[in-house]
């Protein structure tokens, strides 16, 4: 595998960023070539600068509000008209469906990068309070996707 697969988490308590960690740590021991950001410390505007695919693992906050570290990151993202096309995506989202707004950052993240012509690789994953099984199955299906 030439291009790297990049993988991208928004989290307040951890969850989304294990597994991504996950995710990371199983493509390079696959041999692959992985690269990890939290959306805390990565510009929107570099989304375009990439090729290839992106995972994003994401969880929902407040009143269906992004991770405070990746507020920055999708207020820049909804701001800016980039072209995203060269980079595919899928995101998977953790939250609780006893919230009201289940899982509306990861909806909302899904659309914009639509919006930006991101190729979506499957459609949002929206996962519940039990969530392992499901990303699991996810990771698994979105490596096979992405020829890891
Ligand atoms: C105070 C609070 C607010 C939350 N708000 C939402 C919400 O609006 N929508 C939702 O789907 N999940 C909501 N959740 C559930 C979290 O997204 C869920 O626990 C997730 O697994 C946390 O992942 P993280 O550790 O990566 O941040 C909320 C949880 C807490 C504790």
């Amino acid at each position: 595998m030439n291009k790297p697969i990049y993988i991208f988490f928004g989290t307040m308590t951890g969850n989304a960023e294990s597994l991504a960690q996950g995710t990371y740590d199983k493509v390079t021991k696959m041999g692959g070539v992985a690269v990890l950001h939290n959306l805390a410390d990565f510009n929107a505007d570099s989304l375009a600068e990439l090729s290839g695919a992106a995972l994003f693992v994401v969880s929902t906050w407040g009143d269906g509000e992004p991770p405070t570290d990746a507020e920055e990151f999708f207020a820049e993202l909804e701001e800016k008209s980039l072209n995203l096309s060269k980079i595919s995506h899928a995101v998977f989202g953790l939250g609780d469906s006893n919230y009201e707004h289940f899982n509306a950052f990861a909806k909302n993240l899904s659309a914009r990068l639509r919006e930006l012509g991101s190729p979506e690789l499957e459609p949002v994953f929206t996962a519940d309070v039990v969530f392992e099984q499901d990303y699991a199955d996810w990771e698994t299906r979105l490596l096979a996707k992405i020829g890891a």
